[in-house]
């Protein structure tokens, strides 16, 4: 038995419940607090998350590590050791001056970045935007890398994979998006105002609930709220929310934004709960989560099947609905549009958005273009990948808070999500032959259970590219994303 193995778990568990006390003041900040709290919230978030921060970063942790290394026996045990030695030593190669330093410049620049879209002035925010890739290019330097500065900040969402790679696969999945995006242009389209109406918030409340209830998210182990920006939190074992936010004119915001929260809730529910409270005790990656959300928001959530038995209960609770052919229905919310905002993008045009923003991290990062020439960089490369131009700041390069949040290398987490899920969706659809059918009536526990299984029961034990290859037998591949759509989207538009 590892004494100090088990210590160290003790630590960093006890640390934990600091983390899950900031969760909860984090989501009753975001959905119920009184507004005039706000200035105060912060100040306990900042002192409690700073209390965790201190221990986790301190002499005790360091001592611990050294004495359980040589203990680890098991898969789990060796990962444990794995992870926390690297989040331990990537805090003590910031200093702390250069952290606290970044802490600030990105809190005003979120302000500096709302009013500068608020006044679509791109001016306003520049100044901020400069510091903030000056900072991050030090923290990088710190972070340290082999090949690409920028390695050094997509490890921090997507462990593993390099800006080489990344580099290699977008060209070709690029020129696949596009041909398939100019084959769609010319064919014949959905009828765009089928999904129009207004949708009674107190109704769509009642379809979301129905929903989550079906695709297995337990309302005894979390709950369903409304904020600005959804999102999913986990405030701990068996207490996993989710928020949405419902919006009269478009029934599709809602709906969809609370399946793909749904899907982060159910890998974080499928976490076992000895791994929680440890630093393997969380999703692989931010681009394996977002395959989560994407594969039931979209490959499951926007599917002919699902629709087959959703449908009647659509139509009951919006008999507007009863007109309109499902077929019809179903085209209708897998139309794809070139459009110029990432968040409302389809799922052909959202991958052209997110190399976008990921070709001008890396060029950013590395010092290869200037902070002053966003603008024209972004308006030439939407003009090249989507074939559209924006004509104010507020519709093109300042639509995002990332990069105001300092967040550099998070954007292509989105991207590989995509990837992922589909690669996942063909291995799926091998081990369970039948999954049309079982969607057609409404059973999603096989394929709920199937996930827990192969993914969500490994937290991070796991590098993602490793994990892949375990799930699927293959490292990342994007071909199954183009097959994926270029099937799919051959039905929806009969190309
Ligand atoms: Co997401």
């Amino acid at each position: 038995m590892g004494e100090n193995i088990e210590k160290l778990k003790e630590h960093l568990r006890r640390i934990s419940k600091f983390e899950s006390a900031v969760s909860l003041l984090h989501w009753d900040l975001e959905t119920y607090m009184p507004k005039n709290a706000s200035n105060k919230r912060a100040e306990i978030i900042g002192e409690i998350a700073g209390y965790a921060f201190k221990e986790f970063t301190s002499e005790k942790t360091h001592e611990l590590l050294q004495k359980a290394e040589s203990e680890a026996q098991t898969i789990e045990d060796k990962a444990l050791i794995r992870v926390t030695k690297k989040e331990y030593e990537k805090s003590k190669k910031i200093p702390p001056e250069l952290f606290i330093e970044f802490q600030i410049e990105t809190s005003k620049a979120q302000k500096a970045w709302e009013n500068a879209k608020n006044e679509d002035n791109y001016k306003l925010f520049e100044p901020h935007l400069e510091k903030i890739v000056t900072l991050s290019r030090e923290i990088a330097d710190h972070l340290g890398y082999e090949e690409n500065r920028y390695d050094a900040l997509l490890d921090n969402y997507e462990p593993g994979i390099k800006t080489k790679e990344l580099l290699n696969i977008i060209p070709k999945l690029r020129n696949s998006l596009i041909n398939l995006l100019e084959k769609i242009e010319n064919a014949d389209k959905p009828k765009k105002d089928i999904l129009n109406g207004k949708f009674e918030i107190s109704k769509q409340k009642i379809l979301s609930e129905y929903i989550l209830k079906k695709l297995n998210y337990d309302f005894k182990s979390g709950r369903l709220d409304l904020s600005e920006h959804p999102f999913t939190i986990t405030i701990s074992h068996n207490d996993v929310r989710i928020t949405t936010k419902y919006d009269e004119n478009d029934i599709k915001k809602g709906l969809f934004g609370t399946i793909h929260e749904c899907g982060h809730a159910l890998y974080e529910l499928g976490i076992p709960e000895n791994l929680r409270g440890l630093p393997i005790g969380d999703g692989a990656s931010m681009g394996i989560h977002e395959s989560q959300s994407r594969f039931w928001e979209n490959i499951i959530g926007r599917s002919l099947s699902f629709w087959k038995y959703f449908y009647p209960k659509l139509t009951e609770i919006f008999p507007h609905f009863s007109n309109i052919p499902l077929k019809e229905f179903w085209r209708g919310i897998n139309t794809v549009e070139k459009s110029l905002i990432r968040v409302e993008a389809d799922e052909v045009t959202y991958n052209l958005h997110i190399m976008l923003r990921f070709e001008i991290e890396e060029s950013l990062i590395n010092d290869k273009i200037k902070v002053s020439d966003l603008p024209d960089v972004w308006n030439k490369k939407m003009e090249e990948y989507i074939g559209i131009k924006p004509n104010s700041y507020k519709d093109g390069v300042l639509q995002d808070i990332h990069w105001a949040h300092g967040t550099f290398g998070y954007f292509p987490s989105y991207m590989l999500g995509n990837l992922y899920a589909a690669q996942i969706f063909n291995t799926i659809q091998k081990d369970l032959p039948n999954i049309e059918s079982k969607i057609e009536n409404g059973e999603f526990i096989d394929i709920l259970n199937w996930l827990r299984e192969k993914i969500h029961s490994k937290g991070k034990i796991y590098e993602p590219q490793d994990l892949i290859y375990q799930v699927t037998g293959e490292r990342l591949n994007p071909n199954y994303f183009v097959d994926y759509l270029n099937s799919k989207y051959a039905k929806v538009y009969n190309l």
